[in-house]
């Protein structure tokens, strides 16, 4: 245990940590992560195309260091999005310290200090490492004083390297060994080791990633997880040297994965404790918690799909992502779907991506709504996961309230005006205001979920020319004053389209809206009324017109190449719409909320 050393690299993103867990690779003579996928390439193409990922969650290297001696190094590896944060956090858990790396041209970012935060909370001995010192804009003297001044790390301790050139990489190395402690623990104990990550592996079912704090695992064990209860008899140990080695036994302070015939990747739950069912630990790693989506919409088939087909790509799907969730729903606007949790935004973007592209489906997509909490007046709460489930009868509630985030923006100092301004337009009240050195500001605010889903990124990109970063954790639910906007086409209310607002926000977002419908709905031979209304009250209407022949005339002009895009236009277009009495909606139509301020 002596010569062990668990680590992550945690970094803002594209500041280089792929490029230096290579070069860490390549120095202990592992093979790098460009070998490996040239390898695998050779070897596993069908599986590769069947969309395995190459994901190095847990690496093994070993390296002989300027004292004589040979170190086990296990790097883990963490999600860079804050849609996954609470995977960073036990990820951090499962190490003894963390390289910190930063951009020598970008500096400290929103995400640089989010992370160190979770390596502090977990008691990690943090090593600042500044990256790409080979740029001619490097700027290391004024990125030291920043890690000094804003993380209180001392400059005298930060390494410089390029992880492109492979400068400084042996530096890095040693402060490793010598700057980290071995891990602590009992082999004699009963087994106890955390789950940190974990996939679908075709031959050996779900996968668990862990870190054993006491004890030891091997095959023919009998393990039992801990939130659950559930048993499975171990079926292979091992690690990833990067490739899936097996090995005879995991021991104390050891980093690997473990193969146990499970065939549900929900069992395998990340932040529980793996014990012996034997002889159980009997408390947990701390820190445990369930996943939690806190973004919900509703997919469903688009024309020319059935909702079977759904299902069964949602199933298929749902092996290799315990995170999402799903249950059948019907929207009397939309038929029959379901209504899916997601961690973030981003989780979304993914789970959408991957149903129509691996799994064959094209799918309809409702604006994501954050989760709302209904204080009734009996007492009751009920978690509103879907904006058209909010009771009509208000005199039934007592408030509403909204899921908040601490957000954290580090922004250079000429876009600072704009950011306030933003964002007070979505509601956030400040908490923070510092100087990072004379050109860096970092701002906090409290702020509700509902309004950085809406649109936050792209306004905060455009407001700082792409300089400002930010990222956010959850904080609670607090009372608002909220109504859900109802949405009608021809009279007739349409479910799919209603969301939940601000009070004072209703009238613009109403007004915004049917504008936006009214651009994105194509024509049609009849007028279409488009209204938003609070409760039955209409507050913002608008008609698109009918299509006259003449126009159509004009589409089918003499101009080839104008009509086949046009064509092709239509094609695509009848990917992703539904139908809703006569009138076609488009898929643009159901994220056209989004488009509102
Ligand atoms: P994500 O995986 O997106 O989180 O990014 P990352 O932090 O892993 O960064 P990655 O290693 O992919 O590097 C981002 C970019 O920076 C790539 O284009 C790298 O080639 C480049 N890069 C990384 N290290 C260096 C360096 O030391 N010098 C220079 N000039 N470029 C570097």
């Amino acid at each position: 245990m002596e010569r062990i050393r668990n680590f992550s690299i945690i970094a803002h993103v594209d500041h280089g940590k792929s490029t230096l867990a290579d070069r860490l690779l390549e120095f202990t003579g592992a093979v790098s992560r460009r070998e490996l996928k040239e390898q695998m390439l050779d070897t596993l193409e069908i599986e590769r195309e069947r969309g395995i990922t190459i994901k190095l969650q847990a690496v093994k290297m070993f390296y002989r260091a300027k004292d004589g001696n040979t170190y086990t190094l296990h790097l883990i590896d963490t999600p860079g999005h804050v849609d996954f944060s609470y995977e960073v956090s036990r990820a951090l858990a499962a190490c003894e310290g963390a390289v910190l790396l930063v951009d020598a041209t970008q500096g400290i970012e929103a995400q640089t200090v989010a992370n160190f935060w979770k390596a502090v909370e977990q008691d990690l001995v943090i090593l600042p490492v500044i990256n790409k010192i080979d740029l001619p804009s490097a700027e290391p003297d004024r990125v030291k004083r920043q890690i000094q001044d804003v993380l209180g790390l001392p400059s005298e301790d930060v390494l410089l390297v390029s992880a492109k050139e492979g400068i400084g990489i042996e530096e890095v190395l040693e402060a490793i060994v010598n700057r980290i402690p071995p891990p602590k623990g009992d082999t004699q104990k009963p087994l106890k080791a955390l789950i940190f990550d974990s996939y679908y592996d075709q031959y050996r079912g779900a996968v668990a990633f862990v870190r054993i704090f006491d004890g030891e695992i091997k095959p023919g064990m009998r393990i039992r997880l801990f939130s659950t209860g559930k048993e499975f008899e171990v079926v292979e140990v091992g690690a990833q040297t990067p490739k899936m080695t097996k090995l005879e036994k995991l021991t104390t302070g050891d980093v690997g994965y473990i193969a146990a015939s499970i065939k549900d990747l929900r069992d395998i739950k990340i932040g529980d404790t793996i014990t012996d069912a034997k002889n159980p630990v009997e408390s947990p790693v701390p820190g445990f918690r369930p996943v939690k989506p806190m973004v919900y919409a509703g997919i469903y088939p688009s024309e020319g799909y059935t909702y079977e087909q759904l299902r069964d790509a949602l199933e298929k799907y749902a092996i290799n992502d315990a995170a999402i969730q799903y249950e059948p729903e019907t929207s009397p606007a939309l038929g029959l779907g379901f209504r899916v949790g997601f961690l973030g935004l981003l989780h979304m973007e993914i789970v959408q991506e991957r149903l129509e592209r691996e799994y064959g489906v094209s799918i309809i997509t409702t604006a994501p709504s954050v989760v709302y909490r209904v204080r009734l007046k009996s007492g009751e709460i009920k978690e509103i996961r879907n904006p058209s489930d909010l009771p009509e009868n208000w005199g039934i509630v007592e408030a509403i309230e909204e899921p908040f985030v601490l957000l954290t923006i580090i922004t250079p100092k000429d876009f600072v005006g704009n950011i306030i301004n933003l964002c007070q337009e979505k509601r956030g009240v400040q908490q923070k205001f510092l100087y990072l050195d004379p050109n860096t500001v970092m701002l906090e605010y409290h702020m509700p979920l509902s309004e950085i889903i809406m649109d936050f990124h792209d306004k905060i990109k455009g407001l700082s020319k792409g300089y400002a970063s930010y990222d956010y954790e959850f904080l609670g639910f607090k009372e608002e004053d909220l109504v859900r906007l109802n949405v009608f086409i021809n009279n007739q209310p349409v479910d799919a389209l209603s969301f939940i607002v601000h009070r004072e926000k209703a009238y613009r977002r109403a007004r915004q809206l049917v504008e936006k419908l009214k651009e994105v709905i194509p024509r049609q031979l009849f007028e279409v009324k488009v209204q938003a209304g609070i409760g039955s009250k209409v507050i913002a209407s608008e008609r698109i017109p009918p299509l006259r022949a003449n126009v159509t005339a004009k589409c089918y002009g003499g101009d080839i190449t104008r009509k086949k895009k046009l064509l092709e236009k239509q094609k695509e277009g009848k990917k992703r719409l539904k139908q809703f009495g006569k009138v076609e909606l488009p898929q643009e139509a159901f994220l056209a909320v989004l488009k509102v301020e």
